[in-house]
């Protein structure tokens, strides 16, 4: 099905999402925001996708939430259409890993976006910011407390209340992107990345997914309980045996996801 505000494609076992509203540096508005749900529950439907790739331009990842939309509305109108709520949080439900490969900007909501994801990649040109505060508004959809967690206090403090950009070997330096790489080479990395983790066992890379993210959610002992139960799950998976079975027949493994 064709998209209005992005493109979506199938390479092998990946699904590749481009933001794609040139002509206003993949601002978030309404259409891209519910294009893209729709383009992630496609992906997450189709149980030959093993990972997600979530892209932009060369350009801009995103440049925010659109302004132009928002500055129609009052704070009725966004409490009783649910903003962000509604239809901006379906990349940070995913179950499949999604992997955000950022150049140009990713300002505000863009930024969000991408912190949504499970890994961001960075091309050598990618810019970082949470610029809200510059048009008296803050950060809507998780940048406070995301950005927070992955950078820590000071930093993310710094950024929401000045606004200032963070480019992309200071986001590798803290811990914001998992590595930064050429902008040529930016798309076929995170495909290889993502090509990787889907040639592993679905479900296994779900639960190990699942276990991260609760690093979030808990205390060390209860995260680490969690882990240990979900260790314990993948013992009763078919994939588990194969793995095992494989590295002591010396022979690659073959995955059927179950
Ligand atoms: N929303 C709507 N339109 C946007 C936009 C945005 N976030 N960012 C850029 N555009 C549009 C511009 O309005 C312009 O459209 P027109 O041609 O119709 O005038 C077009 O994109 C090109 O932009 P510029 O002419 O400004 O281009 P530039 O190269 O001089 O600057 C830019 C580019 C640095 C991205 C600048 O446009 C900019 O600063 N944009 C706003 C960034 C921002 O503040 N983002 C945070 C939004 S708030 C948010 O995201 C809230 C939240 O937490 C959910």
């Amino acid at each position: 099905m064709p998209y209005e505000t992005l493109i979506l494609e199938k390479q092998e076992n990946v699904g590749l999402v481009r933001l794609n509203r040139p002509e206003a540096y993949n601002a978030l508005n309404d259409q891209l925001m519910n294009d893209l749900t729709a383009a992630l529950d496609d992906l997450e439907r189709d149980d030959n996708i093993g990972a997600i790739v979530l892209i932009g331009s060369e350009k801009a990842f995103a440049a925010g939430a659109d302004i132009k939309m928002m500055r129609e509305w009052d704070m009725l109108d966004v409490f009783k259409q649910q903003f962000i709520t509604a239809n901006w949080e379906r990349a940070s439900r995913c179950r499949k890993p999604v992997i955000a490969a950022v150049s140009g900007l990713a300002l505000g909501g863009g930024c969000e976006l991408a912190m949504m994801c499970d890994v961001i990649i960075a091309a050598d040109n990618a810019r970082f910011a949470l610029p809200e505060i510059t048009l008296a508004t803050i950060p809507g959809a998780g940048g406070t407390q995301r950005l927070t967690r992955a950078v820590g206090k000071s930093k993310a403090m710094e950024m929401i209340l000045s606004g200032r950009p963070m480019l992309a070997d200071e986001a590798e330096r803290c811990g914001l992107v998992s590595r930064m790489v050429a902008l040529a080479d930016l798309q076929r990395e995170a495909l290889a990345l993502a090509g990787k983790i889907a040639g592993f066992s679905q479900p296994v890379v779900a639960l190990a997914k699942e276990c991260v993210n609760r690093a979030f959610e808990s205390s060390l002992n209860e995260g680490i309980l969690y882990e240990r139960r979900m260790a314990y799950v993948t013992f009763g998976t078919e994939d588990q045996s194969e793995g095992l079975a494989a590295f002591v027949e010396k022979r690659a493994p073959q995955f059927k996801h179950r």
